[in-house]
């Protein structure tokens, strides 16, 4: 009898242990698989879940209010100590100063020179641009180009990063403008890889918030040949011309060497004051999506080995990926940051459920961002209206006719019983003004 029940313990946990030891190796298999199998993106992957800031707001209340009252003062020490901490840790970090594990220079794969200007030597003159598309962000990204050329007199450059079966979209839609929009003394474009540091971390950033958005961090090793930009993301447009943002580089004091809008007006409505778990910049935070870069001065940073410092320390804490980085960089570092105000990145929070950007409201948007997928969806037609308008806006038609009472016709029919469709003129004030001045 002893014997028997000592057998069928053998054999059944000689079984267990070689149902174990398969289940072990299928997950190492898989785990290899996928880290060396190139990354794929299926159509739905790059659809960032369009409610799931407001479904990571009602658990995070939740979770607030139990912790309410020990919180502040516990995460105040906690990133006192944090700070004090990193001071020491930098000194021991091995990464070279600015440079990273990223290539250094990198060559773009399809390029359009700009001829006459050289574009390189006059550099405050000419003024760049860089997205990065990925998935299916290439459509909103031409009509976020368009947007960028339509009031800009000055000669651009656009830097573009884009997954290899992009890249010849690129091209091809912007050679279809016409002529005086794209000749070489206007526009330079450049088509890059995305290029992230290699080895493991590859497939980790590339699925940091949103596939390839990680890529501007990389921004300043990567284009050393260019002294400054504009960062913006793909579900960005322009309603003035590109000059006015980039007059702020100007106003830069010595240590400033990026500007940014802050993330909310309201601390009321605020996400990172509620339910952050790590630290951000100011009251209330910075969102990412318009970004103004001094590329120079980066690179005369710890920018990038920092940012990797913060990946490893917060990578569990962050919700929204490379800007969650961004705003724990400039915590500690606030005085590297110029901040603009609300009209140069206005997003459905500052009209949603009420007015809250009164710059705004004075002069109108001057750069819209149409973040969780606005442009596209339902949920705020008043950036789709303006979304629709320009993407069916053609070049050379009157734009007197053909974008502003277009855009005023769209407002009024698609967005008129909206909290945004309320405020109109935020949205048309600005072209009308461009438009004008853009008639001989
Ligand atoms: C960026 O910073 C460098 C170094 O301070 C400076 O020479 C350059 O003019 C700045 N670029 C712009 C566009 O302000
Ligand atoms: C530049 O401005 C920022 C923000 O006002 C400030 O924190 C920083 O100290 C200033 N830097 C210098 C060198 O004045």
């Amino acid at each position: 009898m002893l014997f028997k029940i000592g057998m069928t313990v053998v054999i059944v946990s000689g079984v267990a242990v070689f149902y174990l030891n398969s289940l072990i190796e299928k997950n190492t298999v898989d785990k290899f698989r996928a880290l060396t199998e190139p990354v794929e993106f299926s159509k739905n992957e790059n659809v960032p879940d369009i409610d799931r800031k407001d479904e990571i707001e009602s658990l995070a209340a939740v979770k607030n209010d139990v912790n309410k009252g020990t919180n502040d003062t516990s995460l105040k020490e906690k990133l006192q100590t944090e700070k004090g901490k990193k001071k020491v840790k930098g000194k021991k970090t091995k990464v070279k100063d600015g440079k990273g594990p990223v290539p250094a220079g990198l060559k773009p794969t399809i390029l359009k020179p700009g001829g006459k200007l050289q574009f390189r030597e006059q550099s405050s003159y000419v003024l760049h641009l860089s997205v990065v598309a990925c998935g299916d962000r290439a459509e909103e990204t031409i009509i976020l180009l368009k947007s960028a050329i339509l009031f800009t007199k000055a000669p651009l450059v656009f830097h573009i990063f884009a997954e290899t079966d992009l890249q010849t979209y690129f091209q091809t839609q912007i050679e279809l403008w016409p002529e005086d929009y794209i000749s070489a003394d206007r526009l330079e474009y450049r088509i890059y890889d995305i290029t992230l540091p290699p080895g493991d971390s590859e497939n980790e950033w590339k699925n940091l918030f949103k596939p390839c958005a990680s890529q501007r961090l990389f921004l300043p090793s990567l284009l050393n040949d260019v002294d400054s930009l504009i960062y913006v993301d793909t579900d960005v447009l322009f309603v003035s011309p590109l000059e006015k943002l980039w007059e702020f580089f100007s106003s830069f004091n010595s240590s400033q060497l990026v500007a940014l809008a802050p993330e909310h007006e309201d601390p009321s409505i605020g996400w990172y004051n509620r339910f952050a778990r790590h630290p951000y910049y100011g009251p209330l935070g910075v969102n990412s999506g318009v970004m103004l870069m001094n590329l120079t001065r980066l690179r005369q940073t710890r920018w990038l080995p920092e940012i990797m410092e913060y990946y490893k320390e917060y990578r569990l804490k962050i919700t929204w990926g490379d800007q969650d980085l961004i705003n724990v960089y400039f915590y500690f570092h606030p005085d590297q940051l110029f901040l603009f105000s609300c009209e140069w990145n206005y997003r459905p929070d500052h009209c949603m459920y009420m007015s809250v950007c009164k710059k705004a409201e004075e002069v109108g948007a001057q750069v819209l961002h149409g973040c969780r997928r606005v442009m596209h969806n339902d949920k705020q037609p008043a950036f789709k209206a303006f979304y629709i308008t320009v993407k069916e806006y053609q070049f050379g038609g009157n734009m007197q006719y053909h974008l502003l009472e277009k855009l005023r016709i769209n407002l009024e029919k698609m967005a008129r019983n909206t909290h945004c469709g309320h405020v109109p003129e935020i949205f048309t004030k600005q072209m009308e003004k461009n438009i004008l001045q853009h008639q001989p």
